[in-house]
């Protein structure tokens, strides 16, 4: 299953929970490491920043492949369009490349989200549109009631997680996934077999578990504050982990640590 996002933009700065100077600072630290995916969304509530960073950045836009997602609550008749616009404005573009629905929606009505994402493109607010967080049968049905090919499930993905339903449902309806949470938020680092494996390929903790992730034709997004971690995430290109190393690793999955769960997330849908 290749990666829908080719060549650089499947390593993504995801800019979560940033703001202000963090926000600008991270973010311009990033793009001068050579990041030219972006991944924000309305519920961050970081657009604005986001896009003026991005505008003030000496990097013509043309570059960049930029992701927002429309907050659940504005998945609505009403609502949808005048979002995107407003989306379109605070990040100061001409036209969002990667639009994406942050959740599935409340009620369970994948039809309706579906049609108003399609309009988007239709309308020319965007150029391509996903989801994230979907199950593997909501893939199924969103494949089916789209015009237009999704080009991403963004979902939880990291090591420490089985995501073999999802995987196989993204080679079946031809959605790749893209990561969240790609080094769970710091917990991978407590596996020894992951420092392990860094040793033996003289290569940071960190890009172990971007590269599995990668090696797996799922995009990373990954945020961090720390200049050192910023560039070693990006820096994963270069080597290559073994067939044995990848079965290690997904070994590792049965610990099924899941961070996005609905204790955290109450509207989140009941898992694959
Ligand atoms: N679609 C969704 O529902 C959804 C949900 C969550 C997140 N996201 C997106 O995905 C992005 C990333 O997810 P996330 O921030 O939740 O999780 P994450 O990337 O797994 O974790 C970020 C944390 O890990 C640390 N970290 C990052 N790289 C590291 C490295 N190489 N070595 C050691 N520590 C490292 C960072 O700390 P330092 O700052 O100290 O490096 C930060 O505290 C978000 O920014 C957002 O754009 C999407």
């Amino acid at each position: 299953m290749p990666c829908y996002f080719e060549n650089n933009y499947q390593r993504a700065f995801g800019t979560w929970p940033l703001k202000n100077r963090e926000l600008a600072d991270a973010l311009q630290y990033a793009i001068n490491c050579g990041y030219r995916a972006i991944d924000t969304a309305q519920m961050y509530q970081n657009e604005t920043e986001t896009g003026t960073c991005i505008a003030a950045c000496g990097v013509a836009r043309e570059d960049f492949l930029i992701t927002t997602k429309v907050n659940p609550t504005n998945v609505e008749e009403a609502l949808f369009l005048p979002s995107v616009e407003q989306s379109l404005k605070d990040l100061q573009l001409n036209q969002i490349d990667v639009l994406l629905l942050h959740w599935p929606a409340a009620d369970g009505n994948i039809r309706q989200s579906i049609k108003l994402l399609n309009d988007a493109a239709n309308e020319g607010l965007v150029k391509h549109i996903g989801v994230s967080n979907y199950t593997s049968q909501m893939m199924r049905d969103a494949q089916q009631l789209s015009d237009r090919p999704l080009v991403t499930n963004q979902v939880e993905f990291h090591p420490l997680l089985n995501q073999s339903t999802l995987l196989a449902t993204a080679a079946e309806t031809g959605i790749p996934l893209s990561s969240y949470c790609s080094v769970a938020r710091g917990e991978v680092f407590k596996q020894p077999l992951i420092h392990e494996l860094a040793k033996q390929y003289q290569k940071q903790p960190g890009q172990i578990v971007l590269r599995w992730i990668l090696q797996l034709g799922v995009s990373v997004n990954t945020m961090s504050t720390n200049p050192t971690n910023i560039q070693n995430n990006y820096n994963v290109m270069d080597f290559t982990l073994s067939s044995v190393d990848m079965a290690k690793l997904q070994s590792l999955t049965k610990c099924n640590h899941r961070i996005v769960n609905k204790s955290i997330v109450p509207w989140a849908p009941e898992w694959d």
